[in-house]
């Protein structure tokens, strides 16, 4: 028994990087999974990729009117659901002094208000013994310098976290962050491109992962199995932690 076996799941930010890595060990250990992402041409691509136990729908995180529209479509189609993992997330860049609004309200509609109306459009869907995981980073608590938008919001991440599992109280729901450090996802590798041009990528993934204990970055699967583990039955006496997937960058 996997653990997440048969259960019903909803992804967001499916259609690629870490978001994807779920979705598909998800589907190999025998989940049904759902995923959420903005663009129907890379969903429908992703989905041809995990094949036929995923399914997707085009959404923007967001918009809590598209959230209550993708789960009334996954109770269309499977009847249930049991894990929601509020994965759709992106960084950003800028010093105090520089930030805009238009930065601030990209940064916190996808990755706060999104986190929220993931989890709240999803909540009457719930029953006892569902999960509920939200991607973090390992910025809740050490910020890179000028990534005090993301990080901010990943800290608020996490604190929705531990107020949420006391307004669910006796639901049988349980919630948990999976932070990562580094991953090496195509769209790290193209952010790093863009900053240092693409003969000094290698390079800068290597000197990433120097940082942490462990000496490499992560592979998107080794955030998928943490995320597995908190979705599935093995554990079911954890709730309102934030389980750092960093190669213990963040404990020292
Ligand atoms: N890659 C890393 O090194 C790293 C480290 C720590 C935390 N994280 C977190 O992991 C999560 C996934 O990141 P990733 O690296 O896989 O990024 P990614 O850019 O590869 O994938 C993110 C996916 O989310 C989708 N998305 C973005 N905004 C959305 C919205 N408003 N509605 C629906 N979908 C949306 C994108 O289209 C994309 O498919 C994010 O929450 C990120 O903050 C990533």
């Amino acid at each position: 028994m996997s653990g997440i076996e048969g259960k019903v799941a909803v992804v967001t930010g499916g259609a690629s990087g870490i978001g994807f890595a779920i979705a598909t060990e998800f589907v190999d250990r025998g989940a049904s999974v759902v995923i959420a992402d903005l663009n129907q041409e890379s969903v429908d691509k992703a989905v041809a990729e995990i094949g036929s136990k995923c399914s997707g729908f085009a959404a923007d995180v967001s918009s809590s009117a598209d959230m209550d529209s993708l789960y009334k479509e996954v109770m269309a189609r499977h009847g249930r659901l049991d894990a929601v993992v509020a994965n759709a997330g992106i960084g950003d860049h800028g010093a105090l002094g520089t930030i805009t609004e238009e930065q601030f309200d990209r940064t916190f509609n996808t990755n706060v208000k999104g986190v929220l109306f993931t989890v709240q459009s999803a909540l009457p869907f719930l029953t006892e013994g569902s999960t509920i995981v939200l991607i973090g980073s390992t910025a809740s608590i050490q910020p890179p310098r000028g990534m005090s938008l993301y990080g901010g919001a990943k800290a608020a991440v996490r604190n929705f976290a531990r107020t949420w599992i006391q307004d669910l109280k006796g639901s049988g729901i349980r919630i948990n962050v999976v932070s990562p450090g580094a991953v090496d996802t195509e769209s790290l590798r193209s952010a790093l491109g863009q900053a240092l041009g693409e003969d000094k990528v290698a390079a800068a993934v290597k000197s990433m992962g120097e940082d942490n204990p462990v000496g490499r970055i992560a592979d998107p699967l080794e955030i998928a199995r943490a995320v597995a583990f908190l979705s599935s039955d093995e554990s079911s006496f954890i709730t309102g932690v934030e389980l750092f997937a960093d190669g213990g960058l963040a404990q020292v």
